[in-house]
This record gives C-alpha cells, structure tokens and sequence, in this order.
C-alpha cells in the first residue's frame, strides 16, 4: 500500500472507532505526527553532540474537535481497552502516579502544559490511531507532540518558538511520565520536512537543514523491528548509560576539566582523559570512546550527506553501530540478530540498533534494489535466530516526511 492508501485506512479506522464509542469528530481536523529516524549521533543528544535526521512515514494521527466544554475526552485505537479517557482540564493525576494506561500522556501534556503557566480551559473530543512500531521510532515524543500542539491550538496559544514545543514534550517524558529521555525525538519529529535531513546544534541551538546531495545512490531507510518490547527507558540500560556519563563528566570536572559534556572533550583532551582515567574507569571510558568517536564521525557523515554519498554515510552508520554494540554497550540479542542478518546482504550500505536500546528496532540503509533481498533474508532467518518472535518482527521500508501535517476534509 502506499501512503495515501495506508493514511485513508487511517482515518477510515478513525471515523469508524467515532461512532463505535459515540465521539463525534465528524468534519473535524487531523493532525499527523511522524515517527524518526537518526542518522547521528544516536545517544549524543544528552551527551551535548550535535543532531541529524529525518522524519520517516510511519504516524499518529489525530481526529479532534473542539467541544465547547472543559473536558478531554479521547480513544485510542491502538489501546481500546484502556476506554474512553476523559478529564476536565487542570485535574489530573499527580505526576509518575500512573503507569499502566497511555492515558498518561494527554494527563502529561495538561499537567506540564499548566505547569508551564499555559492556561487550558477549551476541552476537545479526539479518536486517536498510530502505526508507528515502539522502541526505535519514537512513538511517545511523536504522541506528546500531537497533543500538545492539539491543546495548544485549541485553546487559542500560540507558541513560536519551536524549541519551547520540544522542551514542553521532553518534559512530559521526563517530568511525568518518568521516562530519562533527551530531545533527539522532539526535534527529529518536530522540524523535519519531506525530503530533508534536519540538523541540530545545541550550542547554537540552530536547526538547518540539508538536502541530500546531487547523484546520489537511490537508497531506502529500512526499519527492523524485532517484534520485542522495550520497557520504558527508566527501566532500560538506556538510564544506566546516561548516569556513568554524568559520573563521568563529574570525575573529569573534579579533576579540574573544563567540559558540561563528553561532546565537549575532543583531540588532544580526549587522549590525555583516556590516558589518565582509563586505568580507573574502563567502562566510563569506553562509553566516552563511543561519543567521541561517533561525534568525529558525525562531521564526515554530514560532509559526506551533502555530497550524496550515501555509501560513506552508511559506512558511518555501520562504524556508529558497532560502536553501540561492544563500546556503549547499548543493543540486544535481537537488536543485533537483524544487524548481522542485514550486514550479510549485498546492498545493505550500514546497519545498526536504533534510539533508546536492549530491544525494539533496528535500522538500515539499504540500496533501492537491495530492498527485496533484505527482506527475503530476514524472513529466511531472523525466525530461525529468533523463534519467540517469529510472528512479530516486521520489516518497514520508510520515506523521509514532514514531521507534523493538519489534514483537512477527511473526517
Ligand atoms: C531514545 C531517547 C532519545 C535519544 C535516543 C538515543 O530515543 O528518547 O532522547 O537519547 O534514545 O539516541
């Protein structure tokens, strides 16, 4: 199918959940959201690195009506058994008290929103639908995102700065949900535009963006999802790795360093720590080898981006991809099943575990005309490397979009 069919699909489910569980939204907006993808450098957001990547097409979208109450009332298909989920705006449960329903996002997103001084009053009726598979692809900061920007149009705010929005749904993740992510997701989702990388920098928190370059080597971005499930980031490998960054940054700061991240130690700083500390702190310094590495990698990766030439970029995103393995010791089992899978098939330019870690996706560069061969081997054998999840890996060939879209006339 392709996205105009898979999208009316979307919203036909949309339309038809409505009726089922009486929200009216009929004639109502859509708002979309995409899912992300990294290109670099993956968990260099909270080590202080700069940022690229793409939007990539798989969505949440979001059928929603203004209801001339005070009340949120919202289903969503991908978790019917949590009901209806409704709340008059400014009650909500205390932050970190609910775990076990997605209602804790649009509770999040009205708590951190108030929080902020942001005055909701003006509810809406909403039926939500997502096809975005979790862990990898950023599934939470594409559905925090589509909320707030929903409860933020709604009642009338308008919020230039875009930056502002990304904090706002980091703190919904950080401050409510109780999830340690940075801001990688929010940007990636929020700034991305069709056909375009995006480009972070945090120094001068500036995005560019950045056309791939001219005679490139036609090549799709191929998401492998393993079919396992993640638990939230707080409860991952991920939160363990950001804290031995911090230790470590606090370590090199005792020492007298002048750094706020490990992004910040480069060249001859990098060689002195690693001399000095290494002995003391080997595993500390193998998570610093990693964004050290990955960060110098990053220049020639974008130098390389701009020229078109996808093969080094992919040569990069294989190099980064080990480096996760065995120096930031981030990936899992199944993560690294589809790597070796894909590595083994000609035309597959780079591979490599994707976003937080330990299960969820991996991710591929893959030559146009590679795509079938990939899939063909990981149908051969990712079931006989992995059995448990033989019914549930999926293979998503992704197209670079706009990040967020309003979508008029579809309901
Ligand atoms: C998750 C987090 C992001 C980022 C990535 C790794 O997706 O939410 O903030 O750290 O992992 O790059």
């Amino acid at each position: 199918m392709d996205l105009d069919e898979i999208e009316k699909a979307a919203i036909e489910k949309i339309k038809q959940l409505s009726k089922e569980v009486g929200i009216d939204i009929s004639g109502a907006k859509v708002r979309r959201s995409s899912s992300r993808f990294c290109l670099g450098v993956e968990h260099g957001d909270y080590n202080g690195t700069e940022l690229f990547g793409v939007g990539t097409d798989r969505f949440i979208w979001l059928g929603y009506k203004p209801n001339n109450t005070s009340k949120v009332r919202i289903f969503s298909a991908n978790f019917p058994d949590d009901g209806v989920i409704e709340f008059d705006l400014g009650d909500v449960p205390a932050p970190l008290s609910v775990k076990d329903s997605w209602a804790r996002f649009p509770y999040g997103v009205n708590y951190i929103l108030n929080r902020e001084g942001l005055e909701l009053t003006k509810g809406f009726d909403a039926v939500i639908y997502g096809n975005i598979p979790g862990g990898g692809m950023s599934r939470s900061a594409s559905l925090s995102l589509n909320l707030i920007l929903t409860m933020l149009e709604v009642n009338g705010i308008d919020l230039d700065d875009k930056l502002k929005i990304v904090d706002l749904a980091q703190a919904v993740e950080n401050d409510y949900i109780g999830s340690p992510c940075g801001k990688l997701d929010q940007i990636m989702i929020l700034f991305a535009k069709k056909d375009m990388g995006t480009h972070y920098n945090p120094k001068t928190s500036s995005i560019d963006y950045i056309p791939l370059g001219a005679g490139h080597t036609d090549f799709r971005i191929v998401v492998m999802d393993t079919g396992t499930v993640r638990p939230g980031l707080e409860k991952s490998t991920y939160k363990v790795r950001r804290n031995e960054c911090e230790q470590l940054v606090a370590i090199l700061q005792d020492a007298g360093y002048e750094i706020e991240s490990l992004a910040d130690v480069t060249d001859k700083l990098y060689n002195e720590i690693m001399a000095r500390f290494g002995g003391d702190h080997p595993d500390l310094c193998k998570r610093l080898d990693y964004i050290y590495n990955a960060q110098k990698r990053f220049y020639q990766m974008m130098d390389a981006w701009k020229a078109g030439d996808i093969e080094t970029v992919g040569e990069i995103f294989r190099k980064d991809g080990l480096g996760l393995r065995d120096d930031y010791v981030i990936s899992g089992d199944e993560l690294e099943a589809m790597c070796e899978i894909a590595r083994s098939v000609g035309g597959v330019l780079g591979e490599r575990m994707l976003g937080g870690g330990d299960k969820g996706a991996s991710g591929s560069l893959v030559k146009a005309d590679s795509v079938e061969a990939l899939k063909a081997a990981i149908a051969e054998q990712y079931p006989k490397v992995c059995p448990d999840f033989a019914d549930k890996y999926a293979v998503h060939v992704c197209g670079v979009v706009d990040g967020i879209a309003e979508l008029d006339g579809m309901l």
